[in-house]
């Protein structure tokens, strides 16, 4: 398939799942505002691949943050969508193999990934349905 719908309707305020599009993880997380102020409070000179939050969503749509499940470094799916998982120093995700720490606009903020999580191509095809791909 070239293209999945997913319903995000049941994904509360601070919480994440992980679907999968071309098989790959894809990682949908609705921020909470808290987050969202964290994100927009890093000056872009402390980043190692400088985006804003705004440049990584949809407008309108600021709380929702959809990326790859992918690390930058060598591909292994970080942690930060399951209940309880650890979300890193950065609270947005951690990826076990080797340490990469990314914010809570799923930047890279630490360790080897060079790149922050890649944001794919969607769409809201509705307020509770986003069409990746
Ligand atoms: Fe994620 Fe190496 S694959 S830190």
């Amino acid at each position: 398939l070239a293209s999945t719908e997913v319903d995000i309707s049941k994904i509360a305020a601070g919480q994440a799942i992980k679907t999968v599009w071309r098989k790959q993880p894809v990682f949908i997380r609705n921020l909470t505002p808290d987050e969202i102020k964290a994100a927009n409070s890093v000056p872009l000179s402390e980043l190692r691949d400088p985006q804003t939050l705004a440049q990584r969503t949809k407008p309108g749509k600021a709380n929702w943050l959809i990326t790859l499940g992918v690390c930058t470094h060598l591909g292994c799916v970080p942690l930060g969508t399951g209940e309880g998982e650890n979300r890193g120093p950065f609270g947005g995700y951690f990826c076990p193999c080797h340490g990469s720490a990314y914010d809570t606009a799923a930047r890279i903020r630490q360790g080897p990934a060079p790149k922050n999580l890649v944001v794919p191509d969607y769409e809201f095809v509705s307020d509770t349905t986003v069409r990746i791909g």
